[in-house]
C-alpha cells in the first residue's frame, strides 16, 4: 500500500475533500487522524474510515485556536506515536467575502485566521515533530483563485491562498534539509459544500465558471485526493516547494 502505517492528520476532515480524503488515505494503509471544528463531524469522518476497515481517530480543533492546533498534533502523537503527513485542508469561503470595497473587516480578518493563521499553527506544531523523525510531508491546500485574477471576487479568500503559496515556499526551504517537503495543491472549482452552497444561489457566477473550464465541468473531490496522496507518498520524495495546479485547464485558457 502506497502510505502503509503513514500517520496522516487531515484537517477539515469532516468536509467535502477532507471525507473523501481520510477515507481514500486509510484505503492505502495511512492512520488518519480527523481533524474539525466539532466532535461530532470529525468523529463521523473517523467513524467512516473505521466501517470500512481503516485505522483513524478524531478530534475536535479550530485550527485558527493555537491551544486547538497543538491539541490536534497531540493527539495523533498519543494516538499513534509520530506525524509523517500534515494535510492542511481546512479553509472557509464566507458569503459575505466580495470585493475589497464592500467586504467588512470582521469577515476579512476570519477567513485570514482559518485559511492562513490554521496552516501556520498546524506546521508550527506538527514540523517539530517531522524535523525530530527526519522526514514528513506538508500538503497545503491553496486554490487556483491564487493565481489569476476573477471577475466573481472573495478578495479575502483569495488574498489567503496567496499567502498559503508563499508560505509553501518558506517552509520548503527551511525544512527539506531536514527531511520535510512542503508543497501546496491549488484545485479548481471541485464538487463540495464549500462551493455548491455558493454556487447555488449564484447561476451567473456558475455560468461564469464553468464557460472558462476546457473540461466543461468542475472536479471532483477524490481528483485533488489523488494528487495529496502522491504528495503524502514517498513517490514524491523529490517534490519540494510545488504548487501542483490541477484545475481541468482553467489557469492555461486564455479564452
Ligand atoms: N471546493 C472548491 O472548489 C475548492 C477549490 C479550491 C480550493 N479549495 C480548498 O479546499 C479545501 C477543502 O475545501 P472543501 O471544498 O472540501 O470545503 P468544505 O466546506 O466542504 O469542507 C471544509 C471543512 O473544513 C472545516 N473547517 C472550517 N473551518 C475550520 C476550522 N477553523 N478548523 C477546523 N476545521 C474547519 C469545515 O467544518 C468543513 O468540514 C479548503 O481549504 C478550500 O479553500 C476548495
Amino acid at each position: 500500500m502506497r502510505l502503509q502505517d503513514k500517520v496522516t492528520v487531515i484537517t477539515g476532515a469532516g468536509g467535502g475533500m477532507g471525507r473523501t480524503a481520510a477515507r481514500m488515505f486509510a484505503a492505502e494503509g495511512a492512520r488518519v487522524v480527523c481533524v474539525d471544528v466539532s466532535e461530532e463531524i470529525a468523529e463521523s469522518a473517523a467513524a467512516e474510515v473505521k466501517a470500512a476497515g481503516g485505522q483513524a481517530t478524531s478530534v475536535a480543533a479550530d485550527v485558527s485556536q493555537e491551544d486547538q492546533a497543538k491539541r490536534m498534533i497531540d493527539h495523533a502523537v498519543a494516538t499513534f506515536g509520530r506525524v509523517d503527513a500534515l494535510y492542511n485542508n481546512a479553509g472557509i469561503m464566507p458569503a459575505a467575502d466580495h470585493s475589497v470595497i464592500d467586504t467588512d473587516v470582521a469577515t476579512w480578518d476570519k477567513v485570514m485566521a482559518v485559511n492562513v493563521r490554521g496552516v501556520f499553527l498546524g506546521c508550527k506544531y506538527a514540523i517539530p515533530r517531522m524535523v525530530d523523525q527526519g522526514a514528513g510531508s506538508v500538503i497545503n491546500v491553496a486554490s487556483f483563485v491564487a493565481i489569476l485574477g476573477c471577475s466573481v471576487p472573495q478578495d479575502a479568500y483569495t488574498a489567503s491562498k496567496g499567502a498559503v503559496l508563499a508560505l509553501t515556499k518558506s517552509l520548503a526551504v527551511q525544512f527539506a534539509p531536514h527531511g520535510v517537503r512542503t508543497n501546496s495543491i491549488s484545485p479548481g472549482p471541485i464538487e463540495t459544500p464549500l462551493l455548491m452552497d455558493w454556487l447555488v444561489k449564484d447561476e451567473e457566477a456558475k455560468r461564469i465558471r464553468l464557460a472558462r473550464n476546457p473540461t466543461g465541468r468542475f472536479g471532483k473531490p477524490e481528483e485533488i485526493v489523488h494528487v495529496a496522496l502522491y504528495l503524502a507518498s514517498d513517490e514524491s520524495r523529490w517534490t519540494n516547494g510545488a504548487n501542483l495546479v490541477i484545475d481541468g485547464g482553467i489557469t492555461v485558457n486564455y479564452f
